[in-house]
């Protein structure tokens, strides 16, 4: 009987430094304040992201690998780090246009960028820290 194939799970982290606000232009400032709070600060507030993306596959007999880390980073770093990195994420960033950049909806963004350029093994979570204590995770659901 062939020998069970493992499942690993590998993954690369990305920091990125960004501005936002959480304001929905529908609302009044008086209810996107009621809602959001200080989230809602029209001179916009920071975060220090941590954006984790996990991997899920056997690894090569050749390699050892899942995937080339090196290249996961290189993949993340170019198509999303890079264009959020310093940004104002309700202003600057095409792939997050005429959308609320809360956590939520960023993960899901990110998904949609990163899981048609993995070859070897599939996306299988983004999770995005944008506080000690908030984070959110995407499985492709
Ligand atoms: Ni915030």
């Amino acid at each position: 009987m062939a020998e069970k194939q493992k499942i690993v799970y590998i993954t690369r982290r990305e920091r990125f430094n960004a501005a936002h606000k959480l304001y929905n232009k529908n609302w009044t400032e008086a209810e996107n304040e009621a809602f959001f709070g200080k989230c809602s600060n029209k001179y916009y507030h920071g975060h220090n992201f941590e954006l984790f993306v996990t991997i899920k596959g056997i690894a090569d007999p050749e390699t050892g690998m899942v995937m080339d880390l090196k290249k996961l980073k290189t993949i993340i770093k170019d198509s999303v780090t890079e264009q959020l990195d310093h940004k104002n994420l309700n202003e600057d960033v095409p792939f997050l246009q005429n959308m609320m950049p809360s956590i939520e909806n960023i993960v899901v963004a990110v998904w949609d960028i990163i899981s048609p350029q993995i070859e070897n093994g599939k996306l299988h979570c983004v999770k995005l820290i944008e506080t000690e204590n908030n984070f959110v995770e995407y499985y492709g659901e």
